[in-house]
């Protein structure tokens, strides 16, 4: 191995070692089924605010079994709070698909496609649950990789970064194995990311979430809070017309609500 890639792990390890946050709660497990809801309740919600919904939800449900048997009411109710709620429904779709499909068989599932189950998503369960080494890249080992490795200034794209993570990536102990590889990538790069001027928007992917996307995410928030208190015509919102019907036609699209006899529903 190359001394800049043995260099690279060394400084990783390093971080990890003395500052690793060691006692997320799923990192304590190796069941599939609540590293997925770990996952994806990360995507796009910061860990403090996960920490609570996470011990919440897997108390409702326990299991996937459990998950799958729950009415997406009852799943939207546990998940309000942590926000993008269509993750709540994705995981609810693919809890049944896993069930149903598959037998509550994870291994046998994450071959094949779920609903909202993206190649991140599955490489990062398969990487924590079995410990297999996945090529995963999401905004905090991004960061680690462009810091690393690329100068000041020009955009870099997830291609570019893709064999050098291959080649940095530990096969197996006493380096510590892929789970810990990549724990260690995100709590590197998650303080990366305080230190300097976010280093992944140097990525040539990187898009800023636009403005309208943003509110309307909060009015579909609005509307969903509403709807759990039962059907409602919604005409008495604090919103422009215009973005409560962009928002309703969103979540209508999405499955997450209806229209019956005019009024709407969960
Ligand atoms: N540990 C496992 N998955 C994680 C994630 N997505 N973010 C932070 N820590 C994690």
């Amino acid at each position: 191995m190359s001394k800049k890639v043995e260099e690279f792990q060394k400084e990783v390890w390093k971080y990890y070692h003395t500052h690793g946050r060691h006692d997320l709660p799923w990192r304590k497990t190796r069941d599939p089924y609540k590293i997925l809801v770990s996952e994806i309740m990360l995507q796009q919600t910061q860990v403090s605010r996960v920490l609570e919904k996470y011990k919440e939800f897997l108390t409702n449900f326990p299991t996937v079994y459990v998950l799958a048997q729950a009415t997406l009411t009852e799943v939207i109710r546990t998940w309000s709070g942590l926000g993008y709620n269509r993750r709540g429904k994705y995981l609810h779709d693919s809890a049944k698909m896993i069930v149903t499909a598959y037998n509550g068989d994870f291994v046998e599932a994450l071959v094949n496609p779920l609903p909202g189950v993206g190649p991140y998503t599955r490489a990062a369960v398969r990487t924590f649950a079995f410990n297999e080494p996945h090529t995963m890249i999401e905004t905090n080992i991004r960061a680690v990789y462009i810091h690393h490795f690329f100068k000041e200034g020009k955009p870099v794209s997830d291609k570019e970064l893709i064999p050098l993570i291959e080649k940095a990536m530990p096969i197996s102990p006493p380096a510590g194995g892929p789970r810990e590889w990549h724990w260690a990538l995100m709590d590197y790069g998650s303080y990366l990311k305080k230190q300097f001027p976010n280093p992944s928007r140097r990525s040539a992917g990187y898009t800023k979430q636009s403005k309208f996307e943003g509110s309307l995410r909060q009015v579909r928030g609005m509307i969903l809070r509403e709807l759990h208190k039962g059907p409602s015509l919604l005409n008495s919102l604090p919103v422009e017309k215009e973005r409560v019907d962009a928002a309703l036609a969103s979540l209508k699209k999405h499955g997450m609500i209806k229209k019956i006899r005019g009024r709407w529903s969960i």
